[in-house]
């Protein structure tokens, strides 16, 4: 039995967006994400998230879910724009009902809260100020985080302020991929400071009201050389400033690395001083009582020139070798959790860490016996537990783990395609059908670990059946 803590917090994740559903309820209003939805061709196959999982009306029946797998927290996010309907001034109590709902329900059941503030749901009326590039953004999410931790916060044990500053400042304003759909590396570079500004204020505000942990979480990706060569790890070194240093050196350190500072001015043509004012790194540092890790896959890096599409000297160029990948081909690399957060540890030491999120997707549906056998899911889930075992024997502060996620749903540009779920949803009906892969994660949740590590990297498919 591998040993992971009694206290261990083992969970799984969504987010409010690509799950509730009902835009107009309640007094919410518009987020950025809901205008984005609606410029052609923004969103795979033209969905919307107008119903996605349908979650804000059968909150209930995903806490049963839940509860029926033995899962010990859920991360989940309250819906900026439904506290916030414009953005700055008046809270709004309906919205901050429905949480406040959720949050005793969960503590009724003996699940854990961990409750996420920003995942990319910025109120629409704060475009009008750039989103993330205006300064006043840091502002109106300290407003934000404040109603919500006034009206929630003694029942909250868990907080993160920000998901993946990195994925909103590249996909959000740096390439337009996601919303608010803008293309400014300047601009990119801003939002991100905001972001992690936003974090440092909001955790002072907060902590009147909360006695709870407050973090953020990162989406890390280890950098890997592609060769043995000297421009190719100098490559890797600089795409691990860009993704992962810029964030991790301000939040746990004392400021944003030189190296990639460096690269940042030298791309956007202008020093940051104005960007990074006076004040702003010593507000960021030192505040966190976690670290939470998205963790999916790592980055394979060889040197390259930059160029109109490329601000710095380095590309990703994938493994050449074996790898085994998931439907997306995104490569599945559970020893470089192990390894990353080993490094986390080691570099930025004293900080417990949970991983917030890890999963993969796997486009499996029901078959004959209405049953979603997802053995590659498992396999997947399996590995990366074995790699946090391998971690915390290794003596990293590990607290948790949120699988993302609960539910296939509305994963952001690329629509209703790619089923990230422990459990399926029919979009159509809105129906649940809990995975193999589910029922599997109950027993090593139930266990307190893999009870046969030999198996850890890959389960006998005709054992699944075995707790179904
Ligand atoms: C992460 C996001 C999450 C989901 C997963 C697949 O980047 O935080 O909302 O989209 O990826």
């Amino acid at each position: 039995m591998t040993s992971f803590p009694d206290a261990f917090l083992w969970g799984a994740a969504t987010s409010a967006y690509q799950i509730e559903g009902s835009p107009d309820a309640d007094g919410r209003g518009r987020s950025v994400w809901d205008s984005f939805v609606e410029r052609p061709g923004a969103v795979e196959g033209g969905g919307d998230a107008r119903i996605a999982c349908d979650s804000y009306r059968r909150w209930q029946d995903d806490i049963d879910i839940l509860s029926e797998l033995g899962i010990k927290a859920y991360r989940f996010s309250l819906a900026w724009s439904r506290i916030m309907p414009d953005g700055r001034g008046r809270a709004n109590p309906h919205g901050l009902d429905h949480y406040d709902r959720m949050i005793d329900e969960l503590r009724r059941r003996g699940i854990e809260p961990i409750v996420t503030l920003n995942h990319w749901d910025m109120p629409e009326a704060l475009l009008a100020d750039g989103g993330w590039i205006g300064r006043g953004s840091v502002d109106a999410f300290v407003e934000y985080a404040v109603a919500a931790s006034d009206r929630l916060g003694d029942r909250v044990d868990w907080w993160i302020t920000q998901n993946e500053p990195w994925i909103i400042q590249l996909l959000g304003y740096q390439l337009g991929l996601h919303a608010p759909g803008i293309r400014d590396l300047r601009g990119a570079v801003t939002a991100g400071h905001h972001v992690l500004l936003a974090h440092g204020k909001a955790v002072d505000a907060m902590r009147s009201s909360t006695s709870g942990r407050i973090g953020a979480a990162l989406n890390l990706l280890p950098c890997v050389p592609a060769t043995a060569s000297a421009e190719d790890a100098a490559a890797a070194w600089g795409s691990d400033g860009y993704v992962n240093r810029w964030f991790l050196d301000p939040l746990l350190r004392d400021g944003y690395p030189d190296d990639m500072r460096a690269h940042w001015e030298r791309a956007t043509g202008a020093p940051l001083d104005d960007v990074i004012r006076p004040g702003d790194e010593a507000a960021i540092a030192g505040r966190s009582d976690f670290l939470g890790i998205n963790f999916y896959t790592h980055r394979v890096m060889a040197a390259a020139e930059p160029g109109p599409d490329r601000p710095f000297p380095w590309q990703v160029v994938g493994s050449t070798g074996e790898v085994e990948r998931t439907d997306e081909g995104t490569e599945i690399v559970p020893d470089a959790l192990r390894d990353l957060l080993i490094r986390v540890h080691r570099d930025y030491p004293g900080v417990p860490l949970m991983i917030t999120e890890n999963g993969a997707i796997s486009g499996d549906s029901p078959t004959h016996d209405g049953q979603v056998h997802d053995v590659r899911r498992t396999r997947y889930l399996r590995a990366h537990v074995a790699a946090m075992a391998e971690a915390l024997e290794a003596g990293v502060p590990l607290v948790g783990y949120t699988h993302w996620s609960l539910l296939d749903n509305f994963e952001w540009a690329l629509g209703y395609r790619p089923r990230f779920g422990l459990v399926y949803v029919d979009f159509r009906t809105g129906e649940r059908i809990i995975k193999d892969s589910a029922r599997d994660y109950a027993r090593i949740v139930r266990d307190g670990g893999l009870a046969a590590p030999e198996r850890a990297r890959g389960p006998q498919v005709d054992s699944l059946g075995a707790f179904g």
